[in-house]
């Protein structure tokens, strides 16, 4: 399966399609996000953190800073490129260093940076279907993310 689709009724669904993507996503994952303002790529990174072990509240786009680090039981860096002036920034930001490590890279707006990612990345593109309701496509760039999306479908449907 190289595309994987996720229908979330309401934040709760979110939550869920957040914690199957967490159990499935490998050390050193790269994760690309995409959708318009307000799509729920912030709240798509609290429910992966959250299922980490990270409190909700910590987890807030990364304006000012760019980048973020949480800590639970597995390491995440959250990125948003929406202010990133080019991707330059992001290179002085030390993403080489970001995207080697073991943690879990994922990146708002990564189609901004789009020169700066590896690759083989995991994309999801999230779609507004409702006032709650969110589509999620899941898409492999690249061989390696291949069984992921495999798996993601499996611990998905056991959430
Ligand atoms: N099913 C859902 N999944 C994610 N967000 C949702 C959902 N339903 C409503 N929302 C709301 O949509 C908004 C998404 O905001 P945010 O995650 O900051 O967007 P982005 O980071 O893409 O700009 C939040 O206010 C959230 O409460
Ligand atoms: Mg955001």
């Amino acid at each position: 399966m190289s595309r994987f689709v996720f229908e979330a009724a309401d934040e709760a669904a979110t939550d869920r399609f957040g914690a199957a993507l967490a159990t499935v996503l490998p050390g050193g994952s790269v994760v690309a996000l995409l959708g318009t303002l307000g799509a729920g790529k912030t709240r798509l990174v609290q429910a992966i953190a959250a299922a980490c072990g990270v409190s909700r509240e910590e987890v807030v786009s990364p304006t000012f800073v760019l980048c973020q680090e949480y800590h639970g039981n597995r390491a995440i860096n959250h990125l948003d490129a929406y202010r990133l002036r080019d991707v330059d920034e992001l290179r002085e930001l030390g993403i080489e260093e970001l995207l080697a490590s073991e943690a879990i890279t994922i990146i708002e707006w990564a189609d901004r940076v789009a020169d700066a990612l590896p690759d083989e990345f995991i994309e999801v593109t999230i779609e507004v279907t409702g006032q709650t309701a969110r589509r999620f496509v899941v898409r492999a760039e690249g061989s390696r993310y291949q069984p992921v999306i495999t798996e993601l479908g499996r611990a998905a449907s056991r959430q």
